[in-house]
């Protein structure tokens, strides 16, 4: 019996890891299958009701990551089984590679193969600007799809330039003829995770865009950089960080450090969204998942949250994390 039940965990364990063979093996998407060519494909839709998926920080080229992102896209493509609504395309909000190689990139085209939606691209600051304009195409960019006008703004390096909020606000006032507004930059212009070493909150950049976003009346701002999921309200814009792409998560699951992606709904004036987490594959809960809760756990009896952090008795001030407990859809 012990013999039959640790086989079959055997079996399972190297079933989970099967899909990565084929994804190896395959050729990518074509160069010409870039930001142009997609935004191309959407521009005959129709109608005020639609979907769209947003997903980041999937960081090609290492294994665990892809093995990660492949059962991420195998829910992706499950998302229009019902078909209530059409799904018209899928953004992601950068660090498509895992750090700047060609080798990163020619993974990263294979992940958008197996997507069956058009697939939009955002700039990190993981991904080469050269290698990205090879394999990506356009970096700053702005499209109409249906009722909602769709900004996708270059920050890899950090703050915005002069000209690029120059630019911003030109895009922004024409998107006031839509009824929504998105954004997508890879950074956030706010701290998702306060107790880590991405401290922007109060930069004159992000403080002057959120002020933007906001007099704009900007629906939702899409970001990643930080592997977690966070959902923020500024002035009444909605900021979603969903970098649980792929790339190995070192924050904590209580704090939203999960796999997941991210849903959105628009219907007519209505904007609604769902967060999808996705568990890793049991190979991969085996090797990395279950000894990274196992060692935050073991850190909650002297201190709290990240791990890199600082060494604290006291309660976090602010519970970070999963403050939209309602939308997350356990897979
Ligand atoms: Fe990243």
């Amino acid at each position: 019996m012990k013999k039959i039940i640790r086989n079959l965990i055997i079996l399972v364990v190297v079933f989970s890891f099967l899909p990565l063979i084929p994804f190896w093996l395959m050729q990518g998407a074509g160069k010409s299958d870039n930001n142009a060519a997609n935004v191309e494909k959407i521009q005959g839709n129709k109608g005020a009701y639609f979907s769209f998926i947003i997903f980041g920080d999937n960081h090609a080229g290492l294994i665990f990551n892809d093995a990660a992102t492949l059962k991420e896209i195998w829910h992706m493509n499950r998302e229009d089984r019902f078909r209530k609504v059409p799904i018209d395309f899928v953004l992601n909000v950068g660090d498509v590679a895992l750090d700047k190689k060609r080798s990163h990139f020619v993974a990263y085209k294979k992940i958008q193969r197996l997507i069956k939606y058009p697939l939009i691209t955002t700039i990190g600051n993981h991904d080469s600007r050269k290698f990205f304009d090879e394999f990506c195409g356009e970096r700053e960019f702005a499209f109409g799809n249906r009722n909602s006008y769709f900004i996708v703004l270059d920050n890899e390096e950090g703050q915005l330039l002069e000209e690029q909020f120059v630019w911003l606000e030109e895009h922004l006032k024409k998107g006031a003829e839509y009824e929504h507004i998105f954004v997508s930059m890879h950074k956030p212009p706010f701290d998702p995770y306060q107790q880590e070493w991405y401290n922007i909150d109060n930069h004159p950049w992000a403080y002057r865009v959120r002020k933007l976003f906001a007099r704009y009346k900007v629906d939702m701002v899409f970001s990643g950089h930080k592997h977690m999921f966070k959902h923020e309200n500024f002035d009444g814009v909605d900021y979603i960080v969903t970098g649980g792409g792929g790339m190995l998560i070192e924050i904590p699951e209580a704090d939203g450090g999960v796999l997941h992606y991210v849903r959105v709904m628009v219907n007519h004036d209505y904007v609604t969204y769902e967060v999808r987490k996705i568990s890793p594959p049991l190979w991969e809960y085996i090797t990395y998942y279950f000894w990274k809760e196992a060692v935050y756990w073991v850190r909650n009896f002297y201190g709290t949250g990240y791990i890199f952090g600082r060494n604290t008795r006291i309660e976090p001030l602010r519970v970070s994390g999963l403050n939209n407990r309602e939308h997350w859809m356990k897979k």
